[in-house]
């Protein structure tokens, strides 16, 4: 895919980072999170965006690769808003089809004709998606997957898998990212709630398991009494790790057996690692699966899918709401956002660039001693100091040195490269060759300051 006109090259967007150019300060994002403090917890509005070191930053502008902050640091970014930047920041198309649906109107309480249209090219892009429901984030679309498989199966049990995240509700913030000391035996592990304040009650039919051990499963699902198994197809969040070969296979055909229905959260790998997602880059299709972020190129809009009979039972007594869902400027955006990316040339674009920035990561660390895996696909991967070899399941990743790569983080973001410190790399469209030569630059230099 072109890339747009205006995005993207230094002399459009902002100075080239120059190799004798001094280390970047935040000396103003600093202030300006401390005076936000009085106002918000943490100077912010979410958790996930409090524990960034120095400090959380204060941007203010933002186009192709590159974030500009207050301090007027011009930063690569692979944070790309969490993941939702796929096109690259201010990517020209979706930002015109936004303006041109904010001169008809915000919300209407009522459907508009761009809810239909980015319905059907929805549907015809992924696999499972007979049919679907638009929801606000991901955390929602979640709720409304299992709301939707207890209704159809009149059963009351989800499995999930540690270190799987499927966002921050109280009924599934389960054994995210639980301590070595907390997580009990592999074969029966402990449900530890994410947050104080939870619920217990709400995540009292969730049991957990191990990730990728198929034999685990198949003998929890033989008693016939479980509603759903929600998983990521890969797993993107806590570090990157590949299903074993036939294990998703395995997992569908144990799931259609018991009558268990299957979802796959989808919302890191949905429209990114193939414009079906991992679902169809597998060939193994879900039941229901739950997609947001690179839907709609940073406006909220997430969605539930899946076969037909399923999302059928909002016809049929089970509720599901929002006032805001679908609201037609977020819809001009997922539309233009799907026509992006539905032939597949964009995703195979950042494949390529992609591929080159892993490898290159690699070697650089290796070059400082650092023992690392970079693991995962060219549009999300994952940087896991301290492990020699790719992790299988949670527990391994207990074993990176998170530590040593935090302060690689902070020495890349002086070198003004922003990575999001617990691993993930997320790329766009508009990370081209200069951009990736600028962060391995960085990379090198950091990687020497933390060896
Ligand atoms: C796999 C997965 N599921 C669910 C969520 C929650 O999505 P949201 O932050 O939009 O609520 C996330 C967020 O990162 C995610 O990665």
């Amino acid at each position: 895919m072109a890339t747009s006109p205006d995005l993207a090259r230094p002399g459009t967007s902002g100075r080239p980072n120059r190799p004798d150019q001094p280390l970047a300060v935040f000396d103003q994002s600093r202030k300006r999170i401390e005076r936000a403090s009085r106002f918000m917890p943490a100077g912010v509005s979410s958790n996930f965006r409090a524990g960034m070191l120095p400090h959380p930053l204060v941007f203010e502008r933002a186009s192709g690769p590159y974030l500009f902050d207050v301090d007027g640091n011009r930063l690569i970014d692979y944070y790309l808003g969490m993941g939702p930047m796929i096109l690259g920041h201010d990517y020209a198309p979706v930002r015109r089809a936004v303006e041109a649906q904010l001169a008809r109107g915000f919300l209407y309480g009522g459907q508009s004709g761009l809810e239909e249209e980015a319905a059907e090219l929805f549907c015809a892009m992924v696999p499972c998606a007979e049919k679907l429901r638009f929801c606000g984030s991901g955390s929602e679309a979640v709720q409304a997957a299992l709301r939707i498989a207890r209704a159809a199966t009149g059963r009351r049990i989800v499995l999930k898998f540690e270190g799987h995240y499927h966002g921050w509700f109280d009924s599934i913030l389960v054994s995210v990212a639980p301590r070595a000391d907390q997580a009990g035996e592999r074969l029966h592990p402990a449900s530890i709630p994410g947050s104080i304040g939870q619920d217990a009650s709400a995540w009292g039919s969730v049991e957990v398991l191990a990730w990728n051990d198929l034999a685990l499963l198949e003998a929890r699902l033989a008693a016939g009494d479980v509603a759903a198994v929600i998983m990521e197809p890969a797993m993107c969040n806590a570090g990157a790790i590949f299903p074993k070969p036939g294990y998703l296979e395995g997992v569908r055909a144990a799931c259609t057996k018991a009558g268990t229905v299957l979802i796959f959260d989808e919302v890191i790998t949905g429209f990114r690692v193939a414009p079906g997602g991992a679902q169809q880059l597998f060939g193994v299709t879900p039941d229901l699966a739950t997609f947001a972020k690179a839907v709609a190129s940073g406006f909220p809009v997430a969605a539930v899918a899946g076969r037909a009979e399923l999302l059928d039972v909002f016809t049929k007594g089970a509720v599901h709401g929002g006032t805001y869902n679908a609201q037609p400027v977020t819809m001009a955006a997922t539309l233009a956002s799907l026509r992006a990316l539905h032939d597949g040339s964009a995703i195979a674009g950042i494949a390529q660039h992609g591929t080159r920035l892993m490898e290159g990561i690699a070697a650089e660390l290796k070059a400082a001693g650092i023992v690392a895996t970079v693991v995962g696909f060219p549009q999300i991967f994952h940087v896991a100091f301290g492990l020699d070899r790719p992790a299988q399941e949670w527990r391994d990743l207990l074993r990176m040195d998170r530590a040593r790569y935090v302060r690689f983080c902070a020495e890349l973001l002086k070198r003004r490269v922003r990575a999001l410190e617990r691993g993930a790399w997320f790329l766009s469209t508009t990370h081209d060759s200069l951009v990736i030569d600028e962060t391995l630059a960085a990379v090198a230099d950091a990687a020497r300051e933390v060896a």
